[in-house]
């Protein structure tokens, strides 16, 4: 039995019942102040450990869901600050009873210390890798992405970000005060049983599309609400579901000044009154509170219910649950309250960040076709074996191409049935082209991750070495469609 919104909000407590949302959860007003992740900055130290384990979080007032975390925390991380022009040592230890790899998603390392498939930290091992860090500042962020159980593990909460940065953000006239004015936000969806426990158990159309929950967390956390000071507030964002994409827009109309994509800052902020955010992709906003109106964070429907969303029905049909009936409302992310005690840091918009935008020589590229294929054909197929890319299901044991160290490749991705965020390790890319036609605003700054509505042409310079033996990986970052073989791996020699 599926947790009703209603019974959610009276275990919690929450005053009020909000409208219009059968199943979404609107997060209360009055409900308890976001926390961000405990910070472990180690940019003088240059070095960090991460030890992940099992433990209890209590989301709902009700039952404890049993979930993982790291060091302190029992879901999610510490957000890492990396200087983004040094080496870190990092020791990654697996106090659970199962392995898990450890990935640094958007960090430019070798395909040894990429943390993927193919690098599984055994229980109580260590995983000691120096990581060389000379990219762009950047939000990034680092998952579990363990052989066919990355989903699982990041429903469970093997997830969080990471800072790289050079220190800089006063000159360029960026909020920075961790938590203050520079909010990091991990937005996930979730489902909960009657006992107010988290629940992950894919059924055939979550296979097939991904799995959506209808409870939205932030941090780990249902319905609390940000506190910000009465000026400029920069939100980093990073869409941490599994399959869910947020139209993410400010009640109240402000606009979203997109300042940073996947890889890096932009030139100077692209004010947006949508941004779309798919599963891996993080991105960067400063928003006004000048006016010391408060506002709430929200998101129209998910967009991506496809071909598919119509043949297949809602969750009645395949899952056995509640028609998923929230898809067609929009939602609360999360409120944000201004208080205009503590006099804000930043009064003014920057007109240049300063950032480089995306340049590459593309007139030596050479060219790759990547069709990205989901199981429709074969709704028998099971496992890591339903989902393809160009015809072939993730096999650990096979290479499926080789790239030129230093070369410039040109990639024609095209999705099928639905929308598909497609990630490329071990590069950041420029998006040259969207179903033939010029780049959306929110994908013109340096990428790693792209969703792919139909067809996208993409231009890497693939300069991270990658052995056959430890390679780089490319796939959707709908994680039951990467654990149900929609993805490949590629060395760079
Ligand atoms: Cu964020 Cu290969 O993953
Ligand atoms: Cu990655
Ligand atoms: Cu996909």
């Amino acid at each position: 039995m599926a947790l009703t919104r209603r019974d959610l909000l009276m275990g919690a407590g929450a005053a009020g019942l909000a409208a219009g949302l059968p199943r979404t959860i609107r997060a209360q007003a009055g409900g308890a102040v976001l926390r961000m992740p405990p910070l472990l900055d180690a940019t003088s130290s240059g070095a960090f450990d991460l030890v992940a384990r099992a433990g209890e979080t209590n989301f709902t007032g009700r039952d404890p869901s049993a979930t993982w975390g790291f060091n302190n925390q029992t879901f999610l991380g510490p957000t890492l600050r990396l200087a983004a022009d040094r080496a870190v040592a990092a020791s990654v230890t697996n106090r659970l009873t199962e392995p898990f790899a450890l990935h640094w998603h958007g960090l430019l390392v070798p395909g040894h210390a990429d943390g993927g498939p193919h690098l599984p930290i055994a229980p109580d091992k260590t995983w000691a890798i120096e990581l060389d860090i000379n990219q762009p500042p950047a939000t990034i962020w680092y998952h579990s992405h363990t052989h066919l159980r990355t989903a699982d593990h990041v429903q469970k909460g093997l997830a969080g970000v990471i800072q790289l940065t050079d220190g800089r953000d006063d000159e360029r006239g960026l909020p920075a005060e961790y938590g203050t004015d520079d909010l990091t936000l991990v937005i996930q969806d979730r489902s909960f049983d009657g006992r107010g426990r988290m629940v992950y158990d894919p059924g055939m159309r979550d296979e097939m599309m991904g799995f959506t929950g209808d409870v939205i967390l932030v941090n780990g956390q249902v319905g609390a609400r940000a506190v910000v000071p009465r000026g400029i507030v920069r939100l980093r964002l990073l869409n941490g579901s599994n399959a869910r994409v947020y139209d993410l827009a400010s009640r109240a109309g402000r606009s979203l000044h997109l300042v940073a994509t996947d890889a890096g800052f932009l030139d100077r902020p692209a004010p947006l009154k949508t941004l779309r955010l798919a599963p891996g992709e993080r991105a960067e906003v400063l928003i006004d509170f000048s006016d010391g109106a408060s506002d709430v964070l929200v998101s129209g429907p998910n967009p991506n219910t496809g071909m598919m969303g119509g043949m297949m029905g809602g969750r009645g049909m395949m899952g056995g649950g509640i028609m998923d009936s929230a898809e067609e409302a929009g939602f609360d992310v999360l409120p944000i309250e201004v208080d205009s005690a503590p006099a804000a840091r930043i009064d003014r918009l920057p007109e240049s960040i300063g950032g480089k935008m995306p340049d590459l020589d593309t007139r030596n590229a050479s060219r790759r076709d990547i069709a990205l294929e989901t199981g429709m054909g074969g709704m028998m197929r099971r496992g890591g074996n339903r989902h393809s890319i160009n015809g072939q299901s993730f096999d650990m044991d096979r290479l499926n191409f080789s790239v030129q160290r230093g070369a410039t490749e040109i990639w024609t991705i095209e999705g099928q049935m639905m929308a598909h965020p497609l990630h490329i390790h071990g590069v950041m890319f420029q998006v040259l082209s969207e179903n033939g036609g010029p780049v959306s605003p929110r994908n013109r700054g340096w990428k790693d991750t792209v969703l792919v509505d139909g067809r996208a042409e993409i231009a890497g310079r693939f300069d991270q070495p990658a052995t056959p033996d430890k390679p780089f990986m490319f796939h959707c970052h709908i994680l039951e469609h990467e654990d149900g073989g929609m993805m490949g791996q590629f060395s760079v020699v």
